[in-house]
């Protein structure tokens, strides 16, 4: 793919070397609000979703797509999402709160939880959301809260590790019998027979087997695997399941040598496993549930941030930037890629290379390493790619700096969503014994 076609899908281009994003010019923004701030740009959040739902109900209509929230869990976000008919995906019950001020209705909710506590099996209950557990003993611990808060609760889903992850990093594979998710394939059958022991009538079953994946393949394996999993159980315990969850994953091109995942050829293939599968375990029409995070909302934002020292040893160049692992730690944590660009193009003859360095102080504290781009100028700005799914949600206060703001693009406005962090931040939830006062 051309560069600027590759720009172009993620509503990035060039016009008379000024970067626009979403018909926005770059440096409007970061000159109106400051930088960094992260840019959030809603009409790509919803082209993405109606992209997917589009691919998946031409194959299977039942279906609900679970925004994996950890992703982004901007409000605004995730109000663009509910009004787009979204379910949610949550993994804690923080994540349930702000989906909840966010207007999706319980039954819209799934909670996957890992190694959950009595309190957060209680708010769940509470809340009435679907849950979805990765260990028989906490359905024990969950049917004694619901008795105790006399709740009657009948629903109940499985998280099952099918032994097949993907991902682009260890960190980011999440099935596999040395990874802590879920109920392995010669425990889950105990599991819903302990359910349905325990008076349970309705049921879901779910997997999710990592991050970031563009391979059909894996896909392919995955759901293979699964869907025989989920055909044992049915067999041995004869349950209707409600839904079946395929989880999430699906990678986006982070590289301008990488190419988007095929949709049609993820859709026909996922879909085609699960239709053959429900066929021969006499299903009804169970919903096909999918939990995608990073494909609906990384491409949505981009980091500005401001060059403000360029160093250049015999070595090394340092291009210093007001970013940092602060704002965007995926490069540091899991050696991940993300594209950065001038957002103005000054003198397209003059490159340099180098590192594009944060504030942190830490020497892992790189965006971008051995990177070539045109010269900047201190004062300079720049854009960070694809930052819109774990971006702002792994974000930290590290060395005392505030949080960047949140700017949301539509239709040409802008719109502040989140207010930049302040001093007042890092000081207001503590609180200094009375002998350390004096
Ligand atoms: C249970 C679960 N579902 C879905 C996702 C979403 O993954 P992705 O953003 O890669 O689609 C995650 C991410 O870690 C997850 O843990």
């Amino acid at each position: 793919m051309e560069n600027s076609d590759w720009l172009k899908r993620k509503h990035l281009e060039y016009i008379n070397d000024q970067l626009y994003f979403g018909g926005i010019r770059t440096i409007d923004l970061a000159n109106q609000y400051g930088t960094p701030i992260y840019v959030i740009n809603e009409e790509l959040i919803r082209d993405r979703y109606r992209a997917l739902k589009e691919v998946i109900s031409m194959e299977y209509t039942n279906n609900r797509i679970h925004y994996s929230v950890k992703a982004n869990t901007n409000l605004a976000v995730l109000k663009i999402l509910e009004s787009e008919g979204a379910s949610v995906d949550c993994v804690s019950t923080g994540e349930i709160y702000l989906c909840l001020i966010a207007g999706f209705s319980p039954e819209r909710i799934i909670y996957t939880s890992n190694n959950i506590t009595n309190d957060e099996l209680r708010y769940a209950l509470e809340k009435n959301v679907i849950i979805n557990l990765d260990h028989g003993s906490q359905l024990l611990r969950l049917i004694k809260i619901a008795d105790e808060l006399g709740i009657n609760t009948k629903f109940i889903s499985f998280r099952v590790n099918p032994e097949i992850g993907g991902g682009y990093h260890d960190h980011c594979i999440t099935a596999g019998r040395h990874v802590k998710f879920g109920i392995l394939e010669e425990d889950i059958v105990d599991a819903y027979k302990l359910a349905i022991e325990n008076g349970f009538t309705n049921f879901g079953i779910h997997m999710h087997i990592g991050s970031g994946i563009l391979e059909i393949l894996t896909f392919k394996k995955s759901a293979e695997k699964f869907l025989s999993i989920v055909k044992k159980v049915r067999q041995e315990t004869n349950i209707p399941f409600d839904f079946i969850n395929v989880g999430g994953g699906l990678g986006i091109p982070y590289k301008p040598s990488e190419n988007p995942l095929n949709l049609i050829e993820f859709s026909t293939t996922v879909l085609s496993i699960f239709k053959s599968s429900i066929s021969d375990m006499g299903l009804d029409n169970p919903t096909f549930c999918i939990e995608p995070g990073r494909f609906l909302t990384a491409e949505a934002s981009i980091i500005l941030v401001e060059v403000n020292t360029i160093k250049k040893t015999k070595d090394k160049n340092f291009i210093g930037t007001n970013g940092g692992l602060n704002i965007l730690i995926r490069p540091t944590m899991y050696d991940s890629y993300h594209h950065i660009i001038n957002c103005i193009n000054k003198n397209r003859d003059k490159m340099i290379q180098g590192d594009i360095v944060g504030q942190i102080c830490e020497s892992g504290d790189v965006i971008g390493r051995d990177r070539n781009i045109i010269e900047p100028e201190e004062g300079d700005f720049l854009a960070i790619l694809d930052t819109g799914a774990y971006g702002f949600s792994m974000g930290s206060i590290y060395n005392s700096r505030p949080r960047p703001a949140e700017i949301l693009i539509n239709k040409g406005k802008s719109y502040v969503v989140r207010e930049p962090g302040s001093f007042y931040d890092l000081e207001r939830s503590q609180h200094i014994p009375d002998y350390l006062k004096k």
